[in-house]
């Protein structure tokens, strides 16, 4: 496996596989790798000839008070990892690679970056969308690979890639739980013994908001109060969002029928974390 950090050098070496016509599988990351990530890596691999991850800490996405100076950085881990995955590439670009002086292009997909996570985050999906689209550019990847975790984060880059008619398949991959099943983050590594197992209540509430939807509760108000007064009995835990929501335009769902998407944000202590749960009812 070979680290790159220089975008040109890059190119050449996909265009050389292009050539050859290999198909390219892509898993973006920002590093300290997780089982998450790995098994959208194992995804890659099954799928792709070729398989390029990226580690890149993309500051745009990251507001003003967040935790851009301090968010795990482990690129010799990291890259220790995917070499046993059988990954061929690793981009590791510096910020200037990305954002070279004088950048001044953003994308924006308006609609979905309002609700949810953007809310409390404005700029976030902007800094995630300008990341993405640059990095479909450079590695023209034929597939490229997401989580389900970041929902709200999947539903816009499939909206960008229709909408900018980047050839690209996106591939959603089940989130990855941890055995208690609070769903794998890097930032769970800045929970404290007590927060970690205060954090396993984002996970229990949406398995009894499921519960409570597979007894016949369609209506999202009552559903939400379950799950806020889940929350609330937790100390360490304050409620930043809990929302159901369309899966396609991520609108609020009054009645359940269909496909839902059930997406909380958690302060636990001082990390924010978030999770969701795909309901579909007949
Ligand atoms: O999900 C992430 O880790 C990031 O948002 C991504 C897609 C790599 C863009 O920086």
């Amino acid at each position: 496996m070979e680290v790159i950090s220089k975008t040109n050098k890059l190119k050449a070496v996909l265009r050389k596989a292009r050539c050859a016509s290999l198909k390219i599988g892509f898993v973006p990351t920002m590093g300290a790798l997780h089982a998450g990530h790995l098994a959208l890596v194992q995804r890659a691999r099954e799928a792709a000839d070729l398989v390029l991850v990226s580690i890149f800490i993309n500051p745009t996405q990251f507001g003003p008070n967040e935790d851009f100076e301090k968010y795990p950085r482990n690129l010799s881990h990291d890259v220790e990892l995917l070499t046993r995955l059988g990954v061929d590439y690793v981009f590791a670009p510096g910020p200037e690679e990305i954002y070279p002086k004088g950048f001044d292009t953003f994308v924006e997909v308006k609609e979905l970056s309002q609700p949810l996570c953007g809310e409390t985050r404005p700029g976030h999906f902007r800094g995630v969308a300008t990341v993405v689209a640059k990095l479909f550019s450079i590695v023209q990847p034929t597939i490229a690979f997401f989580g389900q975790k970041d929902a709200q984060q999947a539903i816009l880059i499939k909206k960008m890639t229709a909408d900018l008619d980047f050839p690209v398949e996106i591939k959603i991959c089940p989130i990855v739980r941890e055995a208690d099943g609070l769903a794998m983050s890097s930032r769970n590594a800045y929970l404290s013994v007590e927060e970690r197992s205060a954090a396993i209540v984002l996970y229990r509430s949406l398995q009894q908001a499921a519960g409570i939807i597979l007894d016949g509760e369609r209506n999202s108000a009552s559903i939400r109060s379950m799950i806020e007064a889940a929350i609330e009995r937790e100390a360490l835990a304050r409620i930043e969002y809990v929302e159901i929501v369309e899966t396609k335009d991520l609108t609020p769902v009054e009645k359940i029928r269909g496909e839902i998407l059930i997406a909380l944000a958690v302060f636990i202590g001082k990390t924010r974390l978030i999770d969701n749960l795909l309901v579909s009812v007949p």
